[in-house]
């Protein structure tokens, strides 16, 4: 089951991910979707604030493929975008993290191909106007489908 929402403006997809990251726990994966400029930063940005770090802190991590925030729940955040390919070592290390007490969001997801956590959150964000972003939730694995049904409560109103 997929649900969706709107969201109007770079505040508003913070937002949601703040109230979203109220809900995550230790050892929780999200899988982030969607095209260059779609939102996927803003919403880490609104995770890490709703596990306590100031939102600023979140960049796209252009230079380094993995950030690490020291948050309430230490967050690690992963963009493949300048990694078409990927390497067993670093499809390890990925493995590594979900294996461990963090949470850890991967943007261009879809390049983990087939390697993927059995048990994750995934949202696709996509534009629709200049302000105005879909954002498409659904959950895999029993952690993923809580998570997926705990975020229609963090739609904006
Ligand atoms: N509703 C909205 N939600 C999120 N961002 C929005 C929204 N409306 C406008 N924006 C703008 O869209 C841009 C989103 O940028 P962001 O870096 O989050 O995208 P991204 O999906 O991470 O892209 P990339 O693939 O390059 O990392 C920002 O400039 C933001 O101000
Ligand atoms: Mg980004």
């Amino acid at each position: 089951m997929v649900r969706s929402c709107l969201t109007s403006g770079p505040a508003e997809t913070q937002v949601l991910g703040e109230k979203i990251a109220l809900f995550l726990q230790p050892g929780d994966v999200v899988l982030l979707h969607g095209e260059l400029g779609a939102g996927k930063t803003e919403l880490v940005r609104g995770l890490s604030a709703g596990l306590g770090l100031p939102p600023e802190l979140v960049s796209s991590p252009t230079f380094a493929l993995v950030h690490q925030y020291p948050a309430r729940i230490p967050l690690i955040h992963v963009d493949l975008y300048r990694l078409p390919v990927l390497e067993d070592d670093f499809l390890l290390e990925l493995e590594e993290y979900w294996h461990h007490p963090v949470v850890t969001v991967i943007e261009w997801a879809e390049r983990l191909g087939p390697h993927l956590p059995e048990e994750y959150l995934d949202i696709t964000l996509a534009w629709v106007d200049d302000q105005v972003r879909s954002v498409e939730i659904f959950g895999k694995g029993s952690r993923g489908k809580i998570l997926a049904a705990a975020c229609q409560a963090c739609w904006p109103d």
